[in-house]
């Protein structure tokens, strides 16, 4: 589907975001192995959260919506042998948590994705969870695997990566491996597992970036599921650089390993304030409210990028609108997302006629800039980038057309018509 973006002269309004794709991820697989049964309220119903339901079904769970908001889980006859092999369709996440529950199970398992997820690098756990035991055989670490179950021990690994889907990969293996599983990682990356296993009682310690986790049972208790900041980001965005905006975002997850993006558009003078914070099944929520800011520029590297590394590509749009450079660096990981983000950025960005350059861990972007469009701009199989290319062509000059726009239904199938109810 492609799309053209005309545009606009303010939004206003308020929105209620759909659930975090993250923790709805966590949801699923962490229900799957209650043996008993759990009800979720508000679930992301993205493509990737979708390809976590199929596969904990073709491992013996049942599903029961209940309506548009409710889902019932039923894992009591989980976890069994697939039949067939597990399609992770474009979500890494549901890669690479799945490969840390699949390892330690008594039956053998194959996983595939599409295109874009055969070329991200799966060695990130498949060699720790080969210190634990596992048996996985790939082709140069990429995916279709083939995981043959078998019983995982305990290991004491520091993570080379701020990475929350290897710290997951592990701390789920740990779950079920014999003896304790000791994790660390360079920058604490987002902590949803961790919330969620104290949540469902898990035998978990956490000291700082350190995790120790022991063989235990989930409890099958009901969750709650906030708005995914990582969604809010392109409506917190489109308030601060389209003039005259003003845009309430209801029930969005603060949580601070995720909350980079709130602190950097504030230092970066944008007009952000968060009302009736609250804890929902163990996580951080608030009400976002943003109005139209003028922007100046900021840098952006070290611990705060695995806090927002899934909003590098909006705040690059930000930093189109902001006075002076803005230089953001230590994001290489960035490259190995849906598609090289950094590439994608830059040249997409520089069509609409913003001045950004890449360098090999992040970009250099002067502002501000008058964003001209008129062109056709590629989203790379790449939801993020589609939302961004599409909250930059709200400000363009000339209308942008943007291919392949269909890519949201990735993360945010509600995006288009959350945008037109602000317009
Ligand atoms: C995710 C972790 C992040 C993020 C991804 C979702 C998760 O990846 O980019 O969209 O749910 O654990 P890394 O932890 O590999 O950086």
């Amino acid at each position: 589907m492609d799309i053209t973006v005309n545009k606009t002269k303010s939004l206003k309004g308020t929105i209620q975001i759909p659930a975090d794709k993250s923790i709805t991820h966590r949801a699923f697989m962490f229900s799957a192995l209650t043996k008993g049964k759990v009800r979720i309220t508000n679930f992301s119903k993205g493509a990737d959260c979708m390809s976590t339901l199929n596969i904990i079904k073709q491992l013996g769970c049942k599903s029961e919506f209940i309506n548009e908001k409710q889902l019932i889980i039923d894992a009591r006859e989980a976890l069994k042998a697939p039949i067939e092999a597990l399609d992770c369709g474009n979500s890494g996440t549901t890669t690479r948590l799945m490969m840390g529950i699949l390892s330690g199970q008594n039956f053998n398992s194959k996983l595939y994705g599409d295109i874009s997820l055969s070329k991200r690098p799966m060695k990130r756990v498949i060699s720790p969870l080969e210190l634990m035991g596992a048996k996985i055989k790939h082709n140069d670490y990429k995916l279709p695997i083939e995981i043959e179950g078998t019983t995982l021990q305990g290991i004491n690994y520091s993570s080379p990566l701020a990475s929350a889907q290897v710290k997951s990969c592990i701390l789920l293996a740990g779950l079920n491996a014999q003896g304790k599983t000791i994790f660390s990682e360079p920058y604490k990356s987002r902590n949803h597992t961790e919330l969620m296993f104290e949540y469902m009682g898990a035998n978990i310690k956490i000291n700082r970036n350190e995790i120790c986790i022991k063989k235990s049972q989930l409890n099958p208790v009901d969750i709650e599921i906030c708005g995914d900041i990582s969604s809010a980001a392109f409506f917190m965005v489109a308030g601060l650089i389209i003039p005259n905006s003003e845009i309430t975002i209801k029930n969005v997850g603060i949580n601070e390993t995720r909350s980079g993006i709130i602190d950097v558009l504030k230092s970066m003078n944008g007009n952000i304030e968060l009302v009736n914070e609250r804890i929902i099944s163990n996580e951080k929520v608030a009400d976002i409210k943003v109005k139209y800011s003028q922007l100046k520029a900021t840098t952006i590297e070290g611990g705060i990028i695995p806090r927002l590394i899934d909003e590098i590509p909006i705040i690059a749009v930000a930093a189109t609108q902001a006075e002076g450079t803005t230089i953001i660096k230590d994001a290489q990981d960035l490259r190995n997302k849906e598609a090289d983000r950094i590439t994608a950025v830059k040249t997409e960005l520089k069509k609409l006629g913003a001045n950004i350059e890449e360098t090999n861990d992040g970009f250099i972007i002067n502002g501000k800039t008058n964003l001209i469009g008129d062109c056709e701009i590629k989203c790379y199989h790449d939801h993020r980038i589609a939302m961004s290319a599409y909250i930059a062509g709200l400000i363009c000059e000339k209308p942008i057309k943007i291919n392949e726009f269909q890519w949201v239904n990735i993360s945010f199938p509600e995006f288009l018509e959350l945008i037109n109810h602000l317009k």
